[in-house]
């Protein structure tokens, strides 16, 4: 294994290890769009990714896949808590989603950040070649664009944050706002999701650094240009659509419709267990919407699938205690023998059954308090390729800028506007469904992850 003319630093590895009977160790690729976008330019350019496997103390030797070389980068189980479970998802996560959930901030979770930071940067510069393209993903890593620059001035960098931006108001809260900017300002190009996000990075570079935007360029206090831009994130369109087309995934949605009661409404929500996602906010309006008889069991029934995530941390042992409980009381309260009101599952699934989940939803519930894009909605117009169902979509998640004339959006902190609006996806005619949703999905299809990828790496090629 030996240099690359293309470096993805993220995290994550794009890979699961899998464990075979005869107890050899092998590595599968996991189903990220992000990793199966960039395959192709790892396929053209030697390409290396640089990451963290996911389990404590995890040091294999570097090894490659059909695409690219992958690196590990090892955390101890301390560093597991100080930098990942702490600053990164009790600091940095509900910091700029908004303080849904109080962020926390504690020095010894902010010295790990720092620390981590380094040794992924290490691990680039090491298997990055001569004027290599660097591309950092994410809030996790949001220093190591400058401390690669330090290491490697002939590096091309470009970093991605695939979470909001905050507001001054918010991001000023944190104590080492300052470091953070300029460790964004490494780079070349910082890419967002949204243009209001561009807008927040500027001013907070300009107020807290020595930077000084210049058109559409930010100048810092040593003379470089640092470009910021939206490139708002999309799915494998092919993937999702030629799995909504295979037959056995059809035949599997029609057996979750018959096995829920045809032809009862199948509202849906896919969501990480997240408190960014508004699942709450969703199972409220429809625990009033069947406690003021709009809806009965016979008529709709809500389907939650809920993916376990970062279950050491607080805030989301809370969360599902909160979700669980408020699925049990509609359930007591308002379903029936073999008619429950709510199906919640909490597990992950296979993409094949998630798609003909999609498939089998009469009304997609996406309403997170605030999302950096959000997938999901995109996921579900694409697999729509029978024109049927409707998107219900808050305001606050980045796809309502690309989304929203085809999809029912909604503010989801207004109970009475979201109830009004699953009615209305609910209840909206067939002419009108088809209608929106060719809307939304030939914006989609035209703008799928390869287009982002493509449309990224030029722009920082470009500069
Ligand atoms: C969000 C973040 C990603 C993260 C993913 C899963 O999409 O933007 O960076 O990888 O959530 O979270 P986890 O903590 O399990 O990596």
């Amino acid at each position: 294994t030996g240099t690359s003319s293309f470096v993805v630093v993220a995290n994550r590895l794009p890979v699961d290890r899998v464990v075979t009977p005869g107890g050899e160790t092998t590595w599968r690729r996991s189903p990220g769009g992000l990793v199966t976008a960039l395959a192709p330019v790892m396929r053209a350019y030697d390409g290396a990714w640089v990451g963290w496997t996911g389990s404590p103390d995890d040091a294999p030797e570097p090894f490659s896949t059909a695409d690219m070389d992958l690196r590990a980068v090892p955390l101890s189980a301390e560093e597991i808590t100080l930098y990942y479970e702490g600053f990164s998802n009790a600091t940095l996560w509900p910091l700029y989603h908004d303080v849904i959930v109080p962020p926390e901030y504690h020095r010894e979770w902010w010295d790990a950040y720092r620390q981590v930071n380094e040794r992924f940067a290490a691990a680039a510069a090491e298997v990055a070649d001569e004027n290599a393209v660097v591309f950092v993903q994410d809030y996790q890593l949001q220093l190591v664009p400058q401390i690669l620059r330090s290491m490697r001035p002939d590096l091309k960098i470009g970093f991605f944050l695939h979470i909001p931006f905050p507001p001054q108001e918010l991001f000023a809260q944190l104590p080492w706002r300052r470091q953070i900017l300029e460790g964004l300002l490494g780079a070349d190009l910082i890419g967002f999701q949204r243009d209001g996000a561009v807008g927040n990075f500027e001013s907070l570079a300009e107020l807290f650094t020595g930077a000084s935007a210049v058109g559409d360029t930010l100048v810092t206090d040593d003379g470089r240009s640092v470009r910021a831009r939206a490139f708002p994130i999309s799915i494998q369109v092919d993937e999702v659509a030629r799995l909504a087309e295979d037959p056995e995934v059809q035949a599997r949605a029609a057996t979750i419709r018959e096995e829920v009661g045809s032809p009862r409404h199948i509202m849906l929500g896919v969501d990480r267990l997240d408190y960014t996602k508004g699942i709450g906010h969703r199972l409220k309006a429809f625990g009033e919407l069947l406690r003021d008889r709009e809806v009965t069991p016979e008529d709709a029934v809500f389907l939650q699938v809920a993916t376990p995530s970062r279950e050491r941390v607080e805030a989301y042992q809370t969360l599902r205690d909160e979700v669980e409980l408020q699925v049990g009381r509609i359930n007591g309260d308002y379903g029936r023998i073999g008619t429950p009101a709510v199906h919640y599952l909490y597990s992950s699934y296979e993409r094949a059954e998630l798609v003909a989940l999609l498939r089998a939803a009469d009304v997609m519930v996406v309403t997170p308090l605030r999302d950096g894009m959000n997938l999901v909605a995109k996921e579900y117009v694409t697999a729509r390729t029978d024109l049927r169902g409707a998107l219900v979509l808050s305001e606050f998640a980045g796809a309502a800028d690309e989304m929203g004339t085809g999809a029912f959006l909604v503010n989801p902190h207004d109970i009475d506007g979201l109830r009004r609006t699953m009615m209305a996806a609910m209840r909206v005619d067939d002419a009108e469904a088809e209608q929106r949703m060719k809307l939304l999905r030939d914006h989609v299809i035209s703008h799928d992850i390869d287009r982002w990828a493509h449309d990224f790496l030029a722009a920082l090629r470009a500069v």
